[in-house]
């Protein structure tokens, strides 16, 4: 790549997801401290040599004024972030509503929401109405900073209207897409009343990228059946026109889990869990407090071990960490009572004067960031590394890079993984973890027992499978594999098109 200049240069990545890598807190009238949240997306791109990578993105607060947005945006500047400001009305509809009340339920198999039909029926519409007005505000940003040669990522459900628009402003635009959660069989897509335009808005894209197979599949059959498009090995033709559509199963930086584990800070908090835990077996959940995540099912589940095998009673001890999340929405708030609920039931049932089974979000040996939106990285990496047994029994999940975190932070320990066969993970590490219907109690319910009495050789022999599976795989990989693979796509595009 050559700038205008003539010198080469590295090619300009813009990444466009709802949420920007950072969290920001207002200090005073025009200042702002920011932070960095290190989710795998971040990671993954920092990793990316080959590319210059900017941000463009919500920065997850409301700043209705004009020195407040200027202010930040120079923050933002230095990170290279670049702020969509979404008004709080805004928010309400398209992020609590469209996004997290209708697309993530429907995506994970949660179905449309139920209640006061008429009354969903109604709003339906004006979250949509926001949705492409909150998507079409994401490309005006992308649009003024777009320099021709970009190659422009859009991320997940929140901004399946964003190809679209983009393509509208240029048709030239190199433009992928890639969804993190699953991508649900056409069955269930086709209840959703925007089906068609969301598909059709998604195929303006030039690569359309998903974690697994099963998804890419679902978002053709999808196209075929509900677009009556045509769909071919490569992707979905329409009219001659392909949008290329494939798996990029995503990873984690494995290797900063590894390096971590090495740091004083982590060794110190490794030994502290180890002594407050001494005797006992830890089973560990670390979850956002989402109902996708399955974690009134897993808490039952432990209930049903507990109650089937007395001899364990004193000698387990299950850690769940379960991350607030979209605590404006409704389902979620009910969810975290509901969790409360059984936590209390269940240790009050089998707690003793001196330990109880379940620790929920333990945050004296965890703490969280300002926002408490993630985990401290050392404390968690030392969570990691003293777990005999993790359990990831989501009941529906896009990847789960838990379970790869886990795996990351076990090669000494070399732990069991249970793991949901309803995450993207399952399928790359099906092999070395224990798979589980998560809806079936008494099957992870004997699942626990299983890996909590297994022997030494055979958890070295999943373990070792696990582990060069997430070593080798990692999110460097994935980022450079979809942007080669956008760059490819064009090239062969522009091919055809001159036969
Ligand atoms: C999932 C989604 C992400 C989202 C994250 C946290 O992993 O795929 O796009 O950012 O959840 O959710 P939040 O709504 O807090 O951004």
């Amino acid at each position: 790549y050559e700038r205008k200049d003539g010198r080469p240069t590295k090619q300009r990545l813009l990444v466009v997801a709802n949420r920007l890598p950072v969290s920001a807190v207002r200090r005073g009238e025009d200042s702002w401290s920011l932070e960095i949240s290190a989710g795998g997306l971040v990671s993954a791109l920092l990793g990316v040599k080959e590319f210059e990578a900017k941000w463009i993105g919500w920065a997850g607060v409301n700043v209705p004024d004009e020195i407040g947005q200027r202010a930040l945006t120079k923050a933002l500047a230095e990170k290279r972030c670049i702020p969509v400001f979404l008004d709080e009305e805004i928010v309400h509809q398209y992020y609590n509503g469209y996004c997290n009340n209708i697309l993530w339920p429907l995506f994970h198999y949660l179905g449309l929401p139920q209640e006061d039909r008429l009354a969903t029926t109604r709003s339906f519409q004006s979250q949509f109405d926001a949705y492409k007005k909150a998507n079409q505000m994401f490309a005006d940003v992308v649009n003024q900073h777009y320099e021709e040669g970009d190659v422009v990522w859009c991320h997940d459900y929140h901004l399946m209207f964003l190809p679209k628009c983009l393509k509208e402003y240029n048709s030239t635009m190199k433009v992928g897409w890639f969804l993190h959660t699953p991508f649900p069989s056409s069955e269930i897509h086709r209840t959703l009343p925007s089906r068609s335009e969301l598909l059709r808005s998604v195929l303006a894209a030039d690569l359309v990228g998903f974690h697994t197979y099963d998804y890419a599949r679902h978002f053709v059959s999808a196209c075929t059946r509900i677009l009556g498009l045509e769909g071919t090995p490569e992707g979905v033709e329409d009219q001659g026109k392909l949008t290329r559509v494939a798996a990029f199963p995503i990873g984690i930086d494995s290797d900063r889990f590894i390096r971590a584990l090495e740091l004083p800070k982590v060794q110190d908090h490794i030994r502290e869990l180890k002594e407050r835990f001494a005797g006992r077996k830890v089973m560990l959940g670390v979850d956002r407090l989402d109902m996708i995540k399955g974690i009134p099912q897993k808490i039952l589940a432990f209930e049903k071990f507990l109650e089937e095998n007395p001899s364990w009673h004193d000698k387990v001890v299950l850690l769940q960490i379960a991350v607030p999340t979209r605590t404006d929405v409704p389902e979620y708030q009910k969810l975290t009572s509901q969790v409360h609920e059984i936590v209390g039931r269940i240790n009050g049932r089998f707690g003793t004067l001196t330990a109880v089974p379940i620790h929920h979000l333990a945050t004296d040996v965890v703490t969280t960031t300002a926002q408490d939106r993630s985990l401290d990285f050392h404390a968690l990496c030392a969570l990691y590394a003293v777990t005999d047994v993790a359990l990831v029994t989501s009941l529906r999940d896009g990847m789960n890079l838990v379970s790869y975190e886990f795996v990351a932070c076990q090669d000494s320990k070399k732990g069991v993984l249970i793991l949901s066969e309803f995450a993207g993970a399952a399928q790359s590490l099906g092999a070395g973890a224990i798979l589980v219907n998560p809806w079936n109690i008494t099957e992870v319910a004997s699942s626990i027992g299983y890996a909590l009495n297994m022997p030494a050789d055979e958890r070295e022999k999943r373990h070792r499978h696990n582990f060069m599976h997430v070593t080798t795989h990692t999110a460097q990989d994935w980022a450079e594999t979809f942007v080669s693979e956008l760059n490819d796509t064009i090239v062969e595009a522009q091919l055809r098109m001159r036969q």
